[in-house]
């Protein structure tokens, strides 16, 4: 199974993601945690890169094309890969559509995740991540069970993500709405587009996009 999720800055694109490669065993491709490891990195890059993504900016579709391109020619996903945060503008659909061409390949759904973007600075400012696992928690929507503690591994260190302030998520926004959006048509034509209502709570997305993709057993055995 091939899938993209798409929506705009704190839609919910991480949090599903991460529940449809449980579920389905499809692994999660972010190109947004690929650039923060990079980020992360002393190099000139390294460097580039954090800048890029403090300005809230997208970075050069071709250096995201040569990193997806590498990604997905490993073995973990060799039973599908779900693309969280590519394509981001038409070239990379473009640019997309021929890696899989090249190996064969198909792409099963565009799922769109529908949000009204007032809502979403809520969510954007008050997440946070377990540093250990990457679990995704919210100080409102999504507390751990225990204060402090993660849900999955027990670990006690969180972290924030440094273009989470009100000012680099407007760009964002920007970003979103004047180089991503425009390429929503681009999927409704080839008939791939699916919209899921985002602003429900996080298992009501959950249960819509297992209603778009069928349930994990069955959408196996069908061979996806
Ligand atoms: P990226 O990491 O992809 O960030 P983004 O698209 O801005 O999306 P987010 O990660 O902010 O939000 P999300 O939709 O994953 O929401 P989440 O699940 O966390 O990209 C970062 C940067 O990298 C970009 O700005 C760009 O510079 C660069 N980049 C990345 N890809 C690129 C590309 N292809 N080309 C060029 N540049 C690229 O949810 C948000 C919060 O809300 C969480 O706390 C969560 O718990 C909570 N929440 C989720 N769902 C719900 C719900 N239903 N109800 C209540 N709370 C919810």
């Amino acid at each position: 199974m091939i899938l993209i999720l798409l929506g705009p800055p704190g839609a919910g694109k991480g949090t599903q993601a991460r529940l449809i490669e449980r579920d389905y065993g499809v692994v999660q491709l972010s190109t947004g945690d690929m650039l923060r490891e990079l980020a992360g990195q002393d190099s000139e890059l390294g460097q580039e890169v954090r800048q890029v993504l403090e300005a809230g900016q997208l970075v050069s579709d071709d250096l995201i094309a040569r990193m997806i391109a590498d990604r997905i020619g490993r073995e973990d996903c060799r039973n599908g890969f779900l693309l969280d945060g590519f394509p981001r503008t038409l070239v990379q659909a473009h640019l997309l559509d021929e890696m899989l061409d090249r190996k064969g390949l198909t792409l099963d759904a565009v799922i769109r995740l529908a949000v009204d973007e007032e809502v979403l600075v809520e969510r954007i400012t008050g997440r946070f991540t377990c540093a250990k696992c990457g679990e995704g928690y919210h100080d409102t929507f999504k507390v751990p069970r225990v204060p402090g503690v993660c849900d999955i591994c027990g670990g006690t260190q969180f972290t924030r993500r440094s273009d989470d302030n009100e000012e680099t998520v407007r760009n964002r926004f920007a970003a979103y709405r004047e180089q991503t959006a425009p390429i929503l048509p681009y999927y409704e034509e080839k008939g791939l587009l699916r919209e899921v209502d985002a602003l429900q709570d996080i298992d009501v997305v959950a249960d819509e996009i297992r209603g778009v993709l069928g349930e994990p057993q069955a959408a196996a055995a069908a061979g996806a």
